[in-house]
């Protein structure tokens, strides 16, 4: 996130001596993306961030994928999936590719350990359910809604509320960003962009807890899971400060871009990260020219898997669509309104559709779980029936 930050003490110049009120030195921690030459913060810690007293290879993360299946449309009807684990342990992986992976997670167990994936960032999109996201870096209160970005190689783990929870979980090897055309060349977001900083939400204070007991994080680094033991709190930062730290974004702070005509997708991007983009379908306008036709056309989204998870039922252009339910429009087929919707559509000056889209530019495989909430006559539902 291209904005500095400073939460809690940190000395006047980096890299100097800064000692603890008993006189010891604090570690410094220099956490950093691209070698030395992308954005960075730098943490001060109670213990040294090295001092690891154990650990052990709990297993492989790759999922079991479906079966190569023909090109075709896809609806996955997920709302009943079965809460399970906890808030990562309990994510479902539905589809992937080299650049991104699409799970669900539906968390009924606290976090007893904490978590780091050292394979790239995680988006968490909370469809349901409040909570706390404790990080290294400090904690941010969760709630429905809410884009949670957490940058590889944090520590962190969800203390979610008691009550439903329901997380989109988007994993990426590269840094998941807001979209460069809407940022200026110091890194501000632009007047033309769809939110602003005031809606970002980052921690507030420092998350210092200088216990002597042992801990676990269980790290995630090449698609395995390796649990390190260690005999302090890992969340044990004084202070830091820099531009790279977990931040919120919730989607009712998506200002939508509305016209007089129908808007394209990319109107609604809300992220961007290699070979992928993530968009916002919120409450909104709907096109005002007289003769407008306020849902979309027809279209063949060459080069580009569109994946669409719906927050709720008011999507106009489809029939059929569930709380849940996400829909996987492949390249190569083209795809658009369904029977009557363009005509039920004509006059509408609002929709309150909801929904989270990930689009990647290479194809997505769909993993062997997805396959138990498939809804197999989606491919035909564009078939006018008499
Ligand atoms: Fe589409």
């Amino acid at each position: 996130m291209p904005r500095y930050v400073r939460v809690g003490e940190v000395p006047p110049k980096r890299h100097i001596q800064f000692r603890k009120p008993d006189g010891s030195l604090y570690a410094e921690q220099v956490f950093g993306t691209k070698g030395f030459s992308g954005i960075n913060s730098i943490l001060y810690h109670a213990n040294v961030p090295t001092q690891v007293s154990e650990y052990r290879a709990i297993g492989d993360l790759r999922p079991e994928m479906a079966p190569d299946e023909p090109l075709r449309h896809h609806h996955l009807k997920t709302w009943p999936m079965p809460a399970s684990g906890d808030a990562v342990s309990g994510r479902v992986p539905l589809m992937l590719n080299e650049d991104v992976s699409l799970s669900l997670c539906r968390p009924v167990e606290a976090m007893g350990y904490f978590y780091k994936n050292a394979d790239g960032d995680d988006l968490i999109f909370v469809h349901e359910g409040t909570g706390t996201l404790q990080t290294m870096f400090g904690s941010i209160a969760y709630h429905e809604g809410d884009y949670l970005i957490v940058p590889r190689g944090t520590i962190y783990r969800l203390l979610p509320d008691s009550g439903e929870q329901r997380m989109l979980v988007i994993e990426a090897p590269s840094a998941i960003e807001t979209p460069k055309r809407y940022r200026n060349e110091y890194g501000q977001l632009l007047e033309h962009a769809p939110y602003y900083e005031r809606d970002i939400r980052v921690p507030g204070a420092a998350e210092y807890h200088n216990e002597t007991a042992e801990h676990e994080v269980r790290i995630k680094a090449r698609g395995r899971l390796t649990a390190y033991y260690y005999d302090f709190h890992p969340l044990d930062v004084v202070g830091w400060d820099g531009y790279l730290y977990p931040w919120a974004l919730n989607i009712a702070d998506f200002e939508p871009i509305t016209g007089s005509i129908h808007q394209p997708p990319p109107t609604h991007q809300t992220f961007e990260a290699h070979n992928f983009v993530v968009c916002s379908f919120v409450p909104r306008m709907l096109d005002y020219h007289p003769l407008a036709v306020p849902i979309p056309y027809n279209h063949s989204n060459l080069e580009s898997d569109e994946m669409l998870y719906y927050v709720n039922d008011k999507f106009g252009s489809r029939k059929g669509i569930e709380k849940g339910s996400v829909t996987l429009h492949p390249s190569g087929i083209p795809h658009g309104p369904q029977p009557g919707a363009v005509e039920a559509s004509l006059g509408a000056k609002r929709t309150e559709e909801l929904a989270v889209m990930v689009d990647t530019f290479r194809p997505l495989r769909f993993t062997r779980a997805a396959l138990n909430y498939e809804d197999a006559n989606y491919p035909f539902s564009w078939k006018q029936r008499s």
